[in-house]
């Protein structure tokens, strides 16, 4: 006869699989359920993913072990980042018959080789889950091929300022040696201006509706129905929403044509389309961008300040409404949440004062260095190069942090000073308060190369087999 327990078990066993079925193909936005996925995880996600590990269908689109699957999945949210960088390996070269031997030795056909998930004892920085002398797979020879390079061991390849696997976009060859003579500092500099207003007032899409006529608080269209809107209007007076004719129903009108109250980033999609994508992808956004709730600093990895934990990020965490003041959004914002020792430190470095400086109307625009003119960077717009946009994905300069180097710090300084102080992880906590010293090699390695090229023996060669620091 059955014990009551074997029914207890078998009832029990068929919930669980119910259960089971229901987590994993119930909506996002059911948090019960999607809270309890969490015990099906194996491990621990990367940094990277953490934020999106609830929705396991982003990557899992097929049963767990389907590669191709994954692979798909990683292309769709980063092949067009890794196309951009002009990945330096990208699958292109491994899938070419004549690189099979390489294959064989590390198959970097799948982003998985190198980037495996949930598996928190083999990953470090970067979602990087292989050894950092990996190179050596490929490039063995490297030590014979270049002098340079003969007692160098090959975990010290992608250190700081040599190589990096795929964005190699301010280390290679021409680049080193073209910087070569860059002088450190050019105290003058500035970055370049923005350009918003003069594109709305072109653009097809916007220019219905931006106008150069600065509207004033009697201006407003808000319906009479509106209570107490007085601090509202004068805010939105002083912005340049108002000055560029962008009246209150230009967001908060409905599909229906009446007026909404409550608003999120979709009001701001018609006209600001490059930042909502930015934002989306990037480790203030991408939460919202798989259906879950925004991310709020109480589920940061990274240290946050206790009063703001409970904050959701959308655009207003930064333009506060109605004013968009970008200022303020671009120090002040930002430290209201952010309270690890680099972000903490920068009211103690040079570029701070530069930075009020610029605010006070006493240095030229552009000559001050916020928090935003790193992490938020003006460049040329990916698609439209006339556009300067402000980047609103700060993880697609952030790391390896050679990529701050081109569109961030060489406007002002040199390429040699900028590796050696990006190099320096001491120099980034302490957010950049001091010269930092010279320590790679880069530069000079080219230069040797190029100029073995053209049968020139540096002027070093009498005195020593090693290339001489630049000072
Ligand atoms: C950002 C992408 C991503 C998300 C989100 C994600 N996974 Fe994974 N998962 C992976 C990758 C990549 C692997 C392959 C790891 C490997 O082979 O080392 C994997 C492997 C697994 C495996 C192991 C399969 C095997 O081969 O042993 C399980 C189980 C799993 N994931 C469950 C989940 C569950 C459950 C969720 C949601 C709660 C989830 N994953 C969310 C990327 C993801
Ligand atoms: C739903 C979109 C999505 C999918 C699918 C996805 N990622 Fe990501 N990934 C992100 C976002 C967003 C970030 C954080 C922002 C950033 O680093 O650009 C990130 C971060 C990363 C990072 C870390 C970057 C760093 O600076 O620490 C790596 C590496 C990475 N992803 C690789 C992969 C690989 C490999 C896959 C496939 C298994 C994958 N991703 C799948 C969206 C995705
Ligand atoms: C042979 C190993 C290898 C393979 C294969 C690989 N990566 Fe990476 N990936 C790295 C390393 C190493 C880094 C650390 C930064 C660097 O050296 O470029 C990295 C960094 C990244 C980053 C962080 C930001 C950046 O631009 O560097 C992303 C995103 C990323 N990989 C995505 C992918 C995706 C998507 C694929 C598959 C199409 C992939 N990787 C395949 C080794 C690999
Ligand atoms: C899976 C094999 C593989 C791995 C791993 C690999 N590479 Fe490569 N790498 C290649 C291939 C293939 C090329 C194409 C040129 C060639 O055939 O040498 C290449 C090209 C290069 C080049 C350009 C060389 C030139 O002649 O212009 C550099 C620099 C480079 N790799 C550095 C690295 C570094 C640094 C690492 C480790 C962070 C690395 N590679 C890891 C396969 C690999
Ligand atoms: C650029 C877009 C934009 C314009 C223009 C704009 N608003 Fe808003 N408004 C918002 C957003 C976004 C919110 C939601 C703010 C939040 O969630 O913190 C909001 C919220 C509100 C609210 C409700 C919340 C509150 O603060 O009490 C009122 C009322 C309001 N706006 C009135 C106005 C009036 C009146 C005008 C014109 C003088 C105006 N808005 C112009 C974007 C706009
Ligand atoms: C109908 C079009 C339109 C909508 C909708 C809109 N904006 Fe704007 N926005 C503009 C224009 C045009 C400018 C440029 C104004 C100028 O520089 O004179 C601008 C400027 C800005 C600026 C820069 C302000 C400055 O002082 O430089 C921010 C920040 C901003 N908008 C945020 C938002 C947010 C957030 C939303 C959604 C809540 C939004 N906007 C909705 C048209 C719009
Ligand atoms: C983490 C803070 C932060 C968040 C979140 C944020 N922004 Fe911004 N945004 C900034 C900063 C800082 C600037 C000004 C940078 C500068 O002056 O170089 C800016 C500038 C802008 C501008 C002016 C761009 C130009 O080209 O002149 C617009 C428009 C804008 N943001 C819209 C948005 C929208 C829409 C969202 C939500 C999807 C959003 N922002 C979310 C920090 C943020
Ligand atoms: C409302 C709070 C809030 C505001 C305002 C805010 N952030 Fe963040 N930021 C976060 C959270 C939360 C994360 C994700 C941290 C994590 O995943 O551990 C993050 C992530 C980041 C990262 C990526 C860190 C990494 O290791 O990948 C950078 C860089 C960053 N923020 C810079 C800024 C800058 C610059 C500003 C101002 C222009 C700003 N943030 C404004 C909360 C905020
Ligand atoms: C001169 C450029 C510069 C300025 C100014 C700057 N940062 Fe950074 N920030 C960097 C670099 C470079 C990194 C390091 C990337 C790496 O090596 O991982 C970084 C890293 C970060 C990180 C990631 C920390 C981590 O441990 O992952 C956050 C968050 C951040 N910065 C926020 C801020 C905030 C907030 C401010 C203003 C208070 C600020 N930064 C000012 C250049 C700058
Ligand atoms: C808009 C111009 C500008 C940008 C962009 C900029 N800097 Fe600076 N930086 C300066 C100026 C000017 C000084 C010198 C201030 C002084 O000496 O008072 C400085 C000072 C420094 C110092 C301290 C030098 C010393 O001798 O004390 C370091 C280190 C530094 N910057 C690194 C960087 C890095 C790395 C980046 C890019 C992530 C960067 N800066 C971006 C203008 C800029």
């Amino acid at each position: 006869m059955l014990s009551w327990k074997w029914i207890l078990w078998a009832i029990g066993s068929l919930l669980s699989f119910i259960g089971l079925g229901l987590l994993m193909t119930s909506p996002n936005h059911i948090s019960l359920f999607a809270n309890s996925r969490t015990l099906l995880l194996p491990g621990r996600t990367t940094d990277g993913h953490y934020q999106i590990e609830l929705s396991c269908e982003s990557c899992h689109s097929a049963p767990f072990t389907d590669v191709n699957a994954l692979q798909d999945a990683c292309i769709r949210c980063h092949g067009e980042e890794l196309s951009r960088v002009e990945d330096s390996h990208p699958r292109a070269k491994f899938t070419d018959p004549r690189n099979a031997d390489r294959v064989a030795k590390l198959d970097a056909r799948w982003c998985i080789t190198c980037h495996r998930e949930h598996q928190p004892e083999v990953t470090s920085a970067m979602g990087l889950s292989l050894p950092t002398d990996y190179c050596f797979a490929c490039h063995e020879n490297v030590g014979s091929d270049r002098p340079t390079h003969k007692d160098l061991g090959f975990e010290t390849c992608s250190i700081n300022g040599c190589h990096n696997f795929h964005d190699n976009q301010a280390l290679y060859e021409d680049f080193l040696t073209q910087h070569r003579d860059d002088q450190a500092t050019d105290v003058n500099a500035k970055l370049p201006e923005r350009n918003l207003r003069e594109w709305a007032l072109t653009n097809t899409s916007v220019r219905e509706i931006a106008k150069p006529i600065h509207l004033g608080s009697n201006d407003h269209n808000a319906p009479a129905t509106t209570k107490n809107i007085g601090l509202v209007v004068q805010d939105w007076s002083e912005s340049s929403h108002a000055a560029s004719g962008i009246n209150c129903l230009d967001c908060h009108r409905s599909e229906d044509g009446t007026w909404q109250n409550n608003l999120d980033h979709q009001a701001c999609k018609r006209c600001h389309p490059s930042e909502i994508e930015g934002f989306m992808t990037s480790r203030h956004g991408m939460r919202i961008s798989v259906g879950l709730s925004p991310m709020q600093p109480s589920l940061a990895r990274l240290p946050m300040r206790t009063q703001s934990s409970h904050k959701t990020l959308t655009c207003e965490s930064c333009h506060a409404s109605h004013k968009y003041n970008t200022s303020h959004a671009a120090v002040e914002a930002c430290i209201g949440c952010h309270k690890d020792r680099h972000s903490l430190e920068y009211k103690n470095s040079p570029h701070y004062a530069l930075w009020q400086k610029s605010v006070a109307g006493q240095g030229s625009p552009g000559s001050g260095v916020s928090c935003a003119s790193c992490h938020f960077p003006r460049i040329a717009n990916y698609t439209d190069r006339n556009r300067v946009t402000v980047v609103h994905n700060q993880n697609d300069y952030l790391r390896p942090n050679e990529k701050m180097i081109r569109p961030v710090c060489l406007s002002c300084h040199g390429l040699g000073f900028t590796l050696d102080a990006l190099a320096d992880s001491s120099l980034v906590q302490s957010n950049f308060q001091s010269t930092p010293k010279p320590t790679v090699d880069s530069i000079n390695f080219a230069t040797v190369l190029r100029w073995s090229l053209e049968g020139r023996r540096p002027p070093w060669e009498k005195n020593s087999d090693k290339p001489q620091p630049k000072q």
